[in-house]
């Protein structure tokens, strides 16, 4: 409306041959959800996947909100060319395996969560063994639609709940993102297995800037938990500041990091599910990031000796430096 009262000629982007190629592929992906989906509700043989859900406590509605799905032996491939589109590009989206010359379904009897984008598009699929097949998760490869590494499951359905709460709650696992959502906590998403990364960060940028991790007391302590935890540092939003502040550090961190420590060995999908209440409580009451991490550093160290108290100082110092608050920072400083 604007252009045209300003005599300004808009043209429309969408319109790209990249644009249309990636449409078409998130439409196949869309299609092998919804052939999935209807497999698991309706397929005779996917009476042990109906089982497993029933057995995992999934009700009908959350089912049919995550489209979860079942893939058989076979069936997919027919299914999709008979539908128009091509071996290649089924190919090209992981749909279809390929060896010694032979074309098959990637995906064979598991349990199929779609992956979607935050748009809602699908972009790849994770899909669970239903028995102690290994891997427990296989995955679509990367696509030209699907980087593992910049998406964040659940994130399609968990946005609004997220903006609302002005809180989004990080767990692991696809299991977890859908207990968590069946029990009304749809503020959760999952980093599905790997540390978080910038890419992940970028995308909860835009929604909050308080952001929990619900980690497992034996791992919240551990390398790549930290290594997590420092991309979610670096990437939350920062205030560049001229002047360096007197202790040092040029940016001050806006963001708000805290950690949900879980009862030992439990997942949020069985915590949630033992106890919703027990749930709200942890992540009410989780633990500001630098106390988290004052208890990591100290733990590693003898503080009573000069030396560890030293290293833990040259450690937490930078850290605390970052803080925006200049009360947060005191508190910190005389801990
Ligand atoms: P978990 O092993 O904790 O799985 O891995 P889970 O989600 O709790 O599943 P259940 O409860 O055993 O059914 C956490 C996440 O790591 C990724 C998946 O995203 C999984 O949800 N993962 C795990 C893989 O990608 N591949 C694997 O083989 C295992
Ligand atoms: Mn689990």
């Amino acid at each position: 409306m604007l252009a045209e009262r300003a005599g300004v000629t808009l043209t429309r982007r969408k319109d790209t041959a990249a644009d249309k190629i990636a449409d078409r592929l998130y439409d196949i992906n869309e299609a092998a959800a919804e052939y999935y989906h209807n497999m698991l509700l309706k397929a005779p043989d996917a009476e042990s996947a109906r089982d497993y859900i029933k057995k995992r406590g999934l009700d009908g509605n959350i089912i049919n909100d995550f489209r979860l799905g079942y893939s058989p032996g076979e069936g997919l491939k027919k299914h999709l060319l008979d539908k128009g589109f091509r071996e290649d590009e089924l190919l090209a989206l992981g749909l279809l395996g390929e060896r010694d010359g032979r074309i098959y379904d990637y995906f064979r009897h598991r349990l199929m969560f779609p992956i979607r984008d935050i748009k809602g598009r699908v972009v790849g699929f994770g899909a669970r063994a239903l028995d102690d097949a290994v891997p427990k998760y296989l995955n679509s490869p990367q696509t030209a639609v699907f980087d593992k590494s910049g998406i964040l499951y659940g994130i399609d359905r968990a946005k609004g709940a997220i903006r609302e709460r002005g809180l989004a709650v990080i767990v692991e696992g696809y299991m977890d993102v859908i207990t968590a959502h069946q029990f009304g906590e749809a503020n959760v998403v999952a980093s599905m297995g790997t540390a978080l990364t910038e890419k992940q960060m970028r995308i909860l940028k835009g929604l909050t800037k308080r952001v929990a991790f619900a980690l497992d007391p034996d791992v919240a302590g551990d390398a790549a938990t930290m290594r997590g935890i420092e991309v979610a540092r670096r990437s939350l939003d920062r205030e560049e500041l001229e002047m360096p502040t007197v202790l040092g550090a040029t940016t001050r961190l806006r963001a708000d990091i805290s950690i949900i420590p879980l009862p030992q060995g439990k997942d949020p999908d069985v915590v949630i599910r033992d106890d919703p209440k027990k749930w709200q409580q942890l992540v009410e009451q989780s633990t500001p990031l630098m106390d988290h991490l004052i208890g990591v550093v100290v733990s590693t160290l003898d503080i009573s000796r000069p030396e560890g108290k030293s290293t833990a100082i040259e450690q937490l110092l930078p850290l605390i430096a970052e803080l925006e608050n200049e009360t947060q920072r005191e508190f910190y400083l005389n801990r």
